[in-house]
């Protein structure tokens, strides 16, 4: 079985690694401390009854937007898949940006070619294609630009065009930082 819970201190270094695993944007240390500290509230790992991590989703508050959450990265292991950990993951970090954030919008970018990725968030998630980034990713794919509203529309105080400010994307691991962090060839 699987549970989900919220993220702490001693778990970064293995989701770390599960990023490592399973995409191909890194990220160093100092980020996941960054995300730790200044909103602990708002990422969570699943676990399995040994009390491995097998998924993680990792979000964030606009820094430009306060009403505006952002998912930062999103991964399960292979051998969890499939089994609705990546929706529970997220239906907590979007509870998580209302109950402490009052969050009105959650917004993520996602590969065009994430077919896996894009039916979770498209057809189980409801979020909504925003915008085509073009050559967002560092190996020039584009990205899908998607929002979910978190609350009715008549609560909203965030406008369309908030919507399309660019993200500041993360400072990618540099190879070595990679290599030290575990990565096989
Ligand atoms: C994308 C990812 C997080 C999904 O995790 P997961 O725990 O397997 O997802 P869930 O079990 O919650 O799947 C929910 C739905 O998403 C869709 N989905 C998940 N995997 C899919 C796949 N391989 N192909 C097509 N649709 C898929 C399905 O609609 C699925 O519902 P179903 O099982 O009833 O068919 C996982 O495949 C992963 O970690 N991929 C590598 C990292 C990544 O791409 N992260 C996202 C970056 S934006």
């Amino acid at each position: 079985m699987v549970s989900i819970r919220p993220c702490q201190v001693s778990d970064l270094l293995a989701m770390q690694n599960a990023n490592l695993t399973c995409l191909p944007e890194n990220y160093q240390m100092k980020y996941y401390l960054y995300h730790h500290l200044t909103w602990p509230q708002l990422s969570f790992v699943a676990e399995d009854e040994g009390n491995k991590l097998v998924g993680y989703v990792l979000a964030k508050i606009d820094e430009n937007n306060p009403k505006k959450g952002h998912i930062t990265s999103l991964a399960v292991l292979r051998s969890h898949r499939k089994l609705g950990v990546a929706t529970k993951l997220m239906k907590q970090a979007q509870a998580a940006l209302v109950e402490t954030f009052d969050a009105e919008v959650v917004s993520l970018h996602v590969r065009k070619s994430n077919r896996a990725a894009f039916t979770l968030y498209h057809e189980i998630l409801k979020f909504k294609i925003q915008e085509i980034e073009k050559e967002y990713y560092g190996d020039k794919e584009d990205a899908y630009s998607m929002t979910l509203a978190l609350k009715p529309e008549h609560e909203m105080t965030i406008k369309d065009k908030d919507l399309k400010k660019e993200e500041k994307k993360p400072e990618p691991i540099k190879k070595a930082a990679k290599k030290a962090a575990g990565k096989k060839k």
